[in-house]
């Protein structure tokens, strides 16, 4: 086949086979990722996009066997970072996304609000890397193991000579970029809506939960405890709570370790007791399902928290975290161009993208000593059919 014509097919195909966020698209993703990689046919593989008609006029195109590869895209480098966030000149603040009542601090980070009195009550927020983290390869299917670490505290509050900690705080993994669900304060743990618990489409994550209050849903109650939560804080599927009667909020300094191993599926969390050497680790782990069933293969990294009527403070000192997958190439302008238009019909009804807003106007307001906006707030969720492109598309 002459060169020019294939070169207009890769193009045909590539138009036709935007990025989609949906994890099942089959072979058409590959496409996809083909596109976005910048990467000719034949570096994956020795496949070759074919546009095809299908049910809808913008369909995406199929890739088939193809040509030998005529040469290998450039190997990127996983993704690893660190930050130390008791020194802020040490690292690049645009790196770091806060969102609803979360602020970066000059030598910390708090995940909801920092100041030490009421205005506490009724915060949620989220710190995320401000870039996204490969999950899983959507065209060779290879998924990312990952490990991270973080240093913080959960400190206790006292309001009017009492001590009444909640709700807890979160290591999470979100579609990117990270967009805090409208009133997931209280158990909600800037996860989730706190009524319903429980994320859906572009809302979805894989958490692990440091929850310092008991609710009525959950099984340990009289006790803290971490669990790993899928898309459900009302719902863990592992929990391990802390021994005797033990708190969080007195705890000290605590560090963090969370590895997820691709080749086991295994996600396991470990909390190490800094300030109190005599207590033993605690632990807790769960075999993950299929990574393309939970999330998209881009994800958002990062922290939430949240307080309800009682409250306490969330914060970071360190975080590191790598992972063993590179991020695909960037996708050349013209996938820029057109995108837009089909993530719009993709997403539609996930309204909900606040990051700029709350992350500016939060920071500001706590570098101006103001924090955390009231707990009441208006607006519903509209949640996004989580297979919307699957049933527009027939996959
Ligand atoms: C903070 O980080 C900067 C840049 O890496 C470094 O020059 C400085 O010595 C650090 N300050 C402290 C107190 O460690
Ligand atoms: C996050 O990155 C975007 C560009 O991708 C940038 O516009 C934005 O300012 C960054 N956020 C922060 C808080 O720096
Ligand atoms: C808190 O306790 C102190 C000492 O017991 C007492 O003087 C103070 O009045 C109490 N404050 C409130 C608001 O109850
Ligand atoms: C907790 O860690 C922070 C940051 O490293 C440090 O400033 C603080 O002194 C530590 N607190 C305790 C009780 O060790
Ligand atoms: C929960 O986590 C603990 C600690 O890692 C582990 O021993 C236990 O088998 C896990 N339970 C389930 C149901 O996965």
């Amino acid at each position: 086949m002459p060169q020019f014509l294939l070169v207009l097919l890769y193009f045909g195909c590539f138009i036709l086979s935007l990025p989609l966020d949906a994890p099942q698209q089959g072979r058409a993703d590959r496409c996809a990722t083909l596109a976005r990689s910048g990467g000719f046919p034949g570096s994956f593989g020795a496949e070759q996009c074919i546009p095809l008609s299908s049910p809808l006029d913008s369909g995406p195109g199929f890739c088939r066997p193809g040509p030998a590869p005529q040469h290998v895209a450039a190997a990127a480098t996983p993704i690893s970072f660190s930050f130390d966030f008791t020194n802020k000149s040490s690292y690049n603040g645009h790196d770091i996304h806060p969102e609803g009542s979360a602020g970066v601090g000059p030598d910390v980070v708090d995940v909801t609000c920092n100041s030490q009195d009421r205005r506490s009550r009724g915060c949620a927020g989220r710190v995320s890397y401000n870039h996204s983290v490969p999950f899983y390869n959507k065209a060779t299917g290879e998924v990312a193991s990952f490990t991270t670490q973080f240093a913080f505290r959960i400190m206790m509050l006292e309001l009017d000579n009492n001590t009444q900690q909640g709700d807890g705080m979160a290591f999470f993994l979100s579609s990117y970029p990270s967009a805090l669900p409208p009133d997931s304060d209280g158990l909600g743990l800037g996860l989730a809506h706190r009524e319903s618990g429980t994320g859906y489409g572009v809302d979805r994550f894989i958490a692990v939960e440091f929850d310092t209050f008991n609710n009525f849903f959950e099984p340990q109650v009289g006790s803290d405890h971490m669990g790993i939560d899928l898309s459900s804080v009302l719902h863990s599927v592992n929990t391990t709570r802390l021994p005797g009667n033990g708190r969080f909020t007195r705890s000290g300094n605590m560090t963090a370790s969370i590895n997820f191993d691709s080749s086991t599926m295994m996600l396991v969390a470990r909390l190490h007791f800094d300030d109190d050497p005599s207590l033993p680790p605690l632990e807790t782990s769960a075999r993950l399902p299929d990574p393309l069933t939970l999330l998209p293969s881009e994800v958002s990294v990062g922290f939430s928290g949240a307080t309800g009527l009682n409250m306490e403070l969330h914060q970071i000192f360190s975080w590191s975290f790598s992972s063993t997958l590179a991020r695909p190439r960037k996708p050349v302008s013209i996938a820029a161009a057109v995108r837009p238009t089909r993530s719009s019909v993709v997403r539609s009804g996930g309204s909900h993208d606040q990051s700029a807003q709350h992350g500016d106007g939060t920071s500001a307001a706590i570098e101006a000593g103001v924090t955390c906006q009231s707990f009441t707030s208006a607006s519903a969720t509209s949640e996004p059919p989580p297979l919307l492109s699957q049933i527009l598309l027939g996959f």
